[in-house]
Order: structure tokens, then sequence, then C-alpha cells
């Protein structure tokens, strides 16, 4: 049996803390699409721990993780996300799994983001710059190098064999950084990645599910990201809907179960891209300060704005969410008035329905306005402790989308977090 934790928004809804609060119901917790354009905060022992390509349940020791063949690693970054890992004590080989089917981003992916985004100019995606793009292309080209072909005497010939083809789109693209230093410290990593346990992920994953065990499956990026069902061009490569965890893993559809989505209180976005209810204003700045909306791996700051129901019953649908997870309700503690986007207005004709185009020009939100609850929620531990006016928020938000919000994160700490 499988459950799946995924963002139901833009992405950096929380999941990382949501997962590792979860993970201690759980056999295995897996990552089955993204990478290191990842970053999902948890807090262990009071410290601030950002996880990149390592799935959030690493820190409990009963856990076993898996990265799955749906993710694209890169093993520069993965060493070092190791290494911070080890230093809370946690031996990493000890529960960690790579599937080999997983494919490994090379240094000239990276090289190959930053060109293309630089040849974009003002209409590039706002990629996190770690080769994500390539990296899948390569994938569905047919050319990828996997973590299985670490361990064959030929890896070094086919890493130069694609390095070549990579070399003569960078030139194509004028692209004339030195990135001899990035091959060395990526010989090294894979020397490191080496040492870990690669596995059939497919089998492995299937037989503990055979056994009984339960499996989390760990989204990263968020619904509106999918490469098929966001806001195309500006998504990342993978399909981060419920449905990847099935070719992410190699796992059936019969064995989905329960799919929580997470969302916060509010929305964020990071990159380029569509956001109807972004507010660029003192409001969305007051957001961004309270709610310390940063980007987890680039540190960029993320734009925010209103909630917006009608790409979260979307993302309801297409994930089949039958819970939800609100995060950073406590973000919200004091605001005066709060408002819900219930429709979206598109050159005149007003629509609940997430078009083909999500233009951010054509775009008006229809919005339904709140009494805030001025409560200082993040001390608070009970469903009946919550301010009146914040369980009206949420009855309207669960009436809409049509999936009951069954947990509310009052707070970044693992112990955070009120079930409903
Ligand atoms: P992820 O990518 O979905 O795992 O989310 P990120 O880690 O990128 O961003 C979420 C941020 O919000 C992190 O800094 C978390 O520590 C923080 N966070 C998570 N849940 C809550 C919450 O309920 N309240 C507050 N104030 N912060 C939270
Ligand atoms: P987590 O798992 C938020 C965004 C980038 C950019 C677009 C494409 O922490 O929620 P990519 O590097 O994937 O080619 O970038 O997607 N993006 C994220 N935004 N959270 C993430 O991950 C993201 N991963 C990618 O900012 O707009
Ligand atoms: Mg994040």
């Amino acid at each position: 049996m499988v459950d799946v934790i995924l963002g139901l928004q833009w992405g950096d809804e929380g999941k990382g803390k949501i997962v590792d609060f979860f993970a201690p119901k759980y056999d295995v917790v897996a990552r089955f699409q993204g990478g290191p354009n990842a970053g999902h905060t948890l807090y262990v022992e009071g410290k601030k721990t950002v996880l990149h390509q390592i799935p959030s349940g690493i820190f409990h020791q009963h856990t076993i993780n898996i990265i799955g063949n749906g993710v694209v690693l890169d093993p520069v970054t993965f060493k070092r996300e190791c290494d911070v890992v080890s230093s809370f004590g946690i031996d990493v080989r000890k529960n960690l799994f790579i599937s080999e089917r997983t494919n490994i981003i090379i240094p000239t992916h990276r090289a190959l983001d930053k060109a293309s985004e630089m040849q974009k100019g003002e209409g590039k995606i706002g990629s996190t710059l770690k080769g994500i793009g390539p990296a899948y292309m390569d994938k569905t080209g047919r050319n990828a190098l996997r973590a299985g072909d670490l361990l064959n005497k030929h890896f070094i010939t086919q890493y130069i064999k694609l390095r070549l083809k990579h070399q003569k789109l960078l030139d194509n693209f004028h692209f004339i950084e030195d990135i001899s230093a990035w091959e060395e410290e990526f010989f090294e990593a894979v020397e490191f990645l080496r040492s870990f346990n690669i596995v059939n992920g497919e089998y492995f994953i299937n037989n503990k599910i055979a056994e009984g065990k339960k499996v989390l499956a760990e989204g990263a990026q968020g619904s509106m990201l999918d490469i098929d069902f966001g806001t195309f061009p500006f998504v990342t490569s993978s399909n981060t809907i419920s449905a990847g965890v099935c070719t992410g893993l190699g796992v059936s559809p019969k064995q989905i179960n329960e799919v929580l989505g997470v969302t916060k209180a509010y929305c964020t976005r990071v990159g380029g891209g569509p956001f109807p209810t972004e507010l660029e204003n003192e409001t969305g700045e007051e957001l961004r300060k309270i709610g310390n909306e940063f980007g987890a791996t680039t540190g960029r700051p993320r734009r925010c704005g209103w909630i917006d129901l009608v790409a979260l019953k979307y993302a309801c649908m297409i994930n089949g969410v039958t819970q939800v997870v609100m995060t950073k309700a406590d973000v919200l503690d004091k605001f005066e008035e709060l408002n819900v986007c219930t429709a979206y207005n598109i050159n005149g004709t007003e629509t609940k329905q997430v078009p083909f185009q999500l233009n951010n020009a054509m775009v008006n939100p229809t919005y339904q306005s709140f009494k805030g609850w001025h409560t200082d929620t993040t001390i608070l531990q009970q469903a009946a402790a919550l301010p009146q006016n914040m369980t009206e928020y949420i009855n309207f938000i669960n009436k809409y989308i049509g999936a009951p919000v069954k947990y509310v994160s009052n707070g970044p700490g693992r112990e955070q977090i009120i079930p409903l």
C-alpha cells in the first residue's frame, strides 16, 4: 500500500515538514520525481535542515528511504546533502537506497540549463539552474546515464559520448564558461555514490509492499508545475502529480491509497510564469516577511498572493486528493482581511476552470473576503481551540475544493500540526 504526499500549488507548500511528521507511520519513504531543484525544509532537534534529493524520512531510524527511477540525481549535491545528514549522526548508507534506473545529472546538464535560460532572456522560465530540464530531455531522448551505469566499466565511455553531444549544443548557445572544476567534483561525487546501495527499485518497493510494509511517496515541486498540467511552459520537467508515483517508482495504480495534498493557507510561486492571485503590493510584502518566503534551494524571494481555489480544486481533481494539509496558517494570524480566489475573469468571461493558457495579463480573479482571526495560533494544539474565523475560512475552502482539510500546520516545527 502506498500513500502519497504532494504539493498542490507551485511548490514549497511545506511538503518536507509534513513528510517528516508522517514518516514514523511508514516503513519506506520514496522520492518519485524531481531532483536538486527541490528544497524540503525540516527541523531536526530544533535545527533547520534542507533536503534536496534525499527523502524526508531519513531522520527516522526505522524508515527506509529510496530515491526512485523517476528522479534525476546530481551526485554532487547528493554528496553535500549526505554530509549534512551525517552530521546529525545518521548513517546514510544504512537506510538509503537508490534505484538503478534513476537518471544522473552531469555537469553539462547544468551548463545547458544556464545557457538555455540565458538565451531565453526576458522569457526565461526562472529555472533553479540545477540541470533538471536538460536531464529529463536526455531521458526522453534516450541518451541518459543512469545510476546502474555507474557500476558498469563502460561508464566513462558513455559519459564522454554524452558530454561531446552536449558540447555541440553548448557551442550553439555560444556558452564559453569553463566547467572543468564542476567535472572534477562530479567524478569525486560519482565515486561516493558508487558506495551506496544501488538497487532494482521496482522490485525493492514491490517486495516491501508484498510484505505488508507501508510506503509513503514524497512529491517534489507542485501540481501547477507539472509538465503536463501546470502553467506550461513555466513548469518543471516531470510529472509532479500522483500519476507520477506509478511511473516514478514502478508501482501499480491499484497500490495507491491516500493522496495527501499540501497547500499553503495562501499562495506563493518562485520563478517566472502566471500567478493570478499574486499581490505585488504591501500585503504581498507582508506575506513574504511573515512567512519568510525565500527559496530553500536558490534563496530567491518568493512571489506571494492569496489562495487560489480555482487552481487548488483543479489540483485536487488531477491528483485524486483524499485529504488536504493546510500549512502556514499561522502566517495569516495578524491579517485584518483575507481573500480567497473563487473564479477567474478572463476577457470579460467568468470561469471556475483553469484555462489552457493562464496568461497573467488577462486573468482577473474574483475574490471572496474573510475576516482575519487576530490570534496567535502557533501555540494551539487542538482543533477545538482554533479561532472561529479560521474555522470559517477552512470550511469554505473544504466546500469549494470538494476535499477535506484534515490537518492545519501552525508553525515550522515538527509538533506544530493540528488534526481536524
Ligand atoms: P517544501 O519544498 O514543500 O518542502 O517547502 P519548503 O521547505 O521549500 O518551504 C516551506 C517553508 O515553510 C519552510 O521554511 C518551512 O520550515 C516552513 N513551514 C512549513 N510549515 C509551516 C507552517 O505551518 N508555518 C510556518 N510559519 N512555516 C512553515
Ligand atoms: P519544492 O520541491 C518551488 C520552479 C522553478 C522554476 C520552474 C522550473 O521545494 O517544492 P526547474 O529547475 O525545475 O527547471 O525550474 O520550477 N521550481 C520550484 N519552485 N519549489 C520547488 O521545489 C521547485 N522546483 C522547481 O523556480 O520556476
Ligand atoms: Mg521547497
